[in-house]
């Protein structure tokens, strides 16, 4: 991890700036090589999305390739359950080496029973909204998450362009923090659309998570695309 150098990024955002590469754009044929790759290169974590043709129109995978991916990195899961019932499947992916576990709020009767079972299953506990959803429905929660993740596209597909009016739900979250323990501050993480263009901006408005699939993973060199990537997202915005 690095820290957030000094400029007009301090008053959002301080801290360590986390960078988890999305697989969902990886090869899976050779997944276990694409993640070492981007590991060497410096990744913090890497992000899993979880589909299953229902919450969203596309299927991805399950809690075997969590388990997998375990055996060949030491880089935290980060969880993404873009899934009906997620109850139904925490502890299955708690089990096979999940990290963080995030839920989206739409998908959840009772949140705050689902983020309970994401800790008790030993994970970290993270909420999403998509899109159309106003971030202050996390509200209620803020206090037991320990991360918020601000769609940035419609959940469903890599590659896809980022939503720049998500940026007040960014702004709105750091603000939250603020007023919080820094202890107790959820990380805030942004999914969707992100590249070299639309990093600054996220960062600037108070991210201090940056998934990042297609930018990564398609790149001809993943490793110098991870790496552009982390530099251009502290480049102050002048
Ligand atoms: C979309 C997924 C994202 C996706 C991002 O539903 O949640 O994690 O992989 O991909 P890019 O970075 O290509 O927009
Ligand atoms: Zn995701």
């Amino acid at each position: 991890m690095t820290t957030i150098p000094t400029g007009s990024l301090r008053p959002r955002t301080t801290g360590p700036l986390v960078m988890a590469p999305s697989i969902l754009s990886a090869d899976f044929a050779r997944l276990g090589e694409d993640v070492r790759r981007v590991e060497k290169a410096g990744a913090d974590w890497v992000h899993v999305d979880v589909m299953d043709g229902h919450f969203v129109p596309n299927i991805t995978v399950g809690p075997v390739v969590v388990h997998w991916l375990k055996k060949c990195t030491s880089l935290p899961q980060d969880v993404h359950l873009m899934i009906e019932n997620p109850e139904n499947y925490i502890p299955a992916f708690a089990k096979a080496g999940a990290w963080n576990i995030t839920v989206h709020w739409e998908a959840c009767r009772r949140p705050a029973e689902v983020i309970r079972l994401i800790k008790k299953s030993g994970c970290q506990a993270g909420l999403s909204v998509r899109p159309r959803t106003p971030i202050q429905k996390v509200a209620p929660y803020l206090k037991e998450l320990n991360l918020v993740l601000v769609m940035t596209v419609e959940p469903g597909f890599g590659g896809q362009s980022f939503m720049p009016d998500m940026i007040p739900k960014i702004r709105w979250l750091r603000e939250q923090c603020a007023g919080m323990a820094p202890s107790r501050r959820p990380w805030v993480e942004v999914d969707g659309g992100i590249n070299n263009d639309t990093a600054p901006l996220a960062v600037h408005a108070g991210a201090n998570v940056l998934v990042a699939g297609n930018a990564i993973f398609a790149a001809p060199d993943s490793a110098f695309a991870l790496k552009t990537l982390r530099h251009r997202a502290q480049t102050p915005i002048l």
